[in-house]
Formats: C-alpha cells, sequence, structure tokens
C-alpha cells in the first residue's frame, strides 16, 4: 500500500454537492420543487460549517434543462458560496451555456476532460462523465486514459475520485440504465493503479455507499429533491435537500450526508416522476 508523506497528521474536509436542478426565472419547478431556494440553503449551510471546508465539489445538473437562463440563475446563487469550488458537468448541463459564466474555471468543463489536484497531501479528481445528449454517463477512451496519468503522477498520494454518474449499478432498473455506461473500464483502472480510497457521485438523487475491490463508492443526495429507492420508478421523496461532508484526517477520511433544514416544508406532496429528470 502506498504511504502518502505525511509528517504530521493532516485535517481538513470537504464538501460533495450535487444535482441542484436549478431552472430559470421563467422555467417550472423541477418536479414541483423550488430547488432554486433548496439550493441557495445549501449554500447558507456550508457557509456556516466550522471550521470551513477546504472545497466544495459539485458534481452536475447544475440546471434544469441547461438554458440560458437557468444557467445564470444556478451560477449567480454559487457565487454566494464562500468556499472555493470546483465544478464538473453532469447530463442537464449545457457546457455552451455554463463555460462562458465560469471564467477560467470553465475552460475544463465539458469537454471529456479531467480535473486534477492535489490538497494537503492528497491527489483529487473530478471527471466529466456528461456526454452530451445522452442521460448515461461516459468517460471515453481518452479521459480514462488521462485519469490514469493524472492517479500514476502522484503515485503517493491516496487519491478521491468525483463524477456525476454513479458506477456501480444501484439495484433500481430506471436508473441503473444510466450509470457510467465504461465503468468495467473504470474499475480496471483502479484496480491497476491501487491509490483511489472513495469515489463519489452524483445523479440519483438519493444516499448509497457501496464497496468494489475494498474501495467505497458513495452516492450523494441531490441539492434540489431526492427519489425513493423504488425500483418500480422514479418517485420524488418529501426529503430535505443535503450534501456530503468529507472529514480527512490524515491517510483516512469519514464521510456523512448531512440533510438541510428548511423554512418551508416540501410545498407538493410526492408524485409520480416522468422518467427525464434524473
Ligand atoms: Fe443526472
Ligand atoms: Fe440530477
Amino acid at each position: 500500500m502506498p504511504s502518502a508523506p505525511h509528517d504530521t497528521l493532516t485535517e481538513f474536509s470537504l464538501v460533495h454537492l450535487t444535482d441542484p436542478h436549478v431552472p430559470g426565472e421563467d422555467q417550472a419547478l423541477p418536479r414541483g420543487v423550488d430547488t432554486a431556494s433548496r439550493f441557495a440553503a445549501a449554500i447558507e449551510a456550508i457557509n456556516r460549517l466550522s471550521p470551513s471546508p477546504a472545497c466544495v465539489i459539485l458534481t452536475g445538473d447544475l440546471s434544469v434543462a441547461g438554458s440560458a437562463g437557468a444557467a445564470r440563475r444556478a451560477v449567480g446563487l454559487l457565487r454566494s458560496l464562500r468556499v472555493p469550488v470546483r465544478i464538473t458537468f453532469g447530463n442537464h448541463d449545457d457546457p455552451e451555456a455554463l463555460r462562458p459564466l465560469m471564467g477560467r474555471a470553465g475552460d475544463a468543463m465539458g469537454k471529456k476532460a479531467c480535473q486534477a489536484f492535489d490538497l494537503r497531501g492528497w491527489r483529487i479528481l473530478l471527471l466529466d462523465s456528461s456526454d452530451l445528449g445522452l442521460r448515461g454517463g461516459f468517460l471515453g477512451a481518452g479521459q480514462r486514459h488521462q485519469v490514469r496519468v493524472e492517479l500514476a503522477r502522484a503515485p503517493r498520494l491516496p487519491a478521491l475520485l468525483f463524477l456525476h454518474h454513479h458506477v456501480l449499478p444501484l439495484g433500481l432498473p430506471w436508473v441503473d440504465r444510466d450509470n457510467l455506461h465504461d465503468w468495467t473500464e473504470f474499475l480496471e483502472i483502479l484496480r491497476e493503479v491501487g491509490t483511489v480510497r472513495g469515489v463519489f457521485s452524483g445523479h440519483a438523487h438519493q444516499a448509497s455507499r457501496q464497496e468494489w475491490n475494498g474501495i467505497p463508492f458513495y452516492v450523494t443526495p441531490s441539492a434540489g429533491y431526492q427519489f425513493f429507492r423504488d425500483p418500480t420508478g422514479p418517485r420524488v421523496s418529501p426529503e430535505p435537500p443535503a450534501y456530503r461532508l468529507i472529514r480527512i484526517l490524515g491517510e483516512a477520511f469519514a464521510t456523512e450526508v448531512r440533510p438541510v433544514e428548511m423554512s418551508a416544508p416540501m410545498a407538493e406532496p410526492a408524485r409520480p416522476g416522468s422518467a427525464s429528470g434524473v
């Protein structure tokens, strides 16, 4: 097992935030949920964390339908976040609408390329699993090669990987049909490299933890709305928006889902949903 060069025990936290599905001002509420207010509440909750996390990682589906208005509103809400943020896209995002709003940070986004950086003795990779026009996830041969190269660049650092689409099937047919489609090739990279300590995804709008080859795979609930674990189809649950806190201690980490307190309950009861909004 590779060891990281920690002289003293590093202690910091990260936040995983995903799937806010913010609509444009002139668009209908997604599944009847005021996701813009919920996203704003999640951002406020993260701003209040003490100690403040080192970084927020936002794994896509920022906007409800990829419209320019939705992108502007989502990015506008994000500006109130007082923690550095890294973003990768989901299947609902339109890179052309979002990229111009993000300055230099947008350069790496929506281009089927992974973003890699080192943070206090950890290697962090954000993968772009969005594939324009497709609901399911796909890395592609070029990005899979890049993942291998970026991990090999820091062979002594433990690594955490973030991407929009879930990797391992969740046992729910309606969402498993759009997991990461090249997931078996992806797992092969993780097996070869040996430094990955955790993989974090969104897309499924629920919490989950699975394990493969000693690596935990987490799904983080949405900052907008959640789905029941119902195998028959997507049904919106009355659960609040949420984010995931990841506490790093040396070469280990612990993680928990943090629900966001809302002053008003969800306006509409859970109702059957179309299959189009994951
Ligand atoms: Fe998604
Ligand atoms: Fe989503």
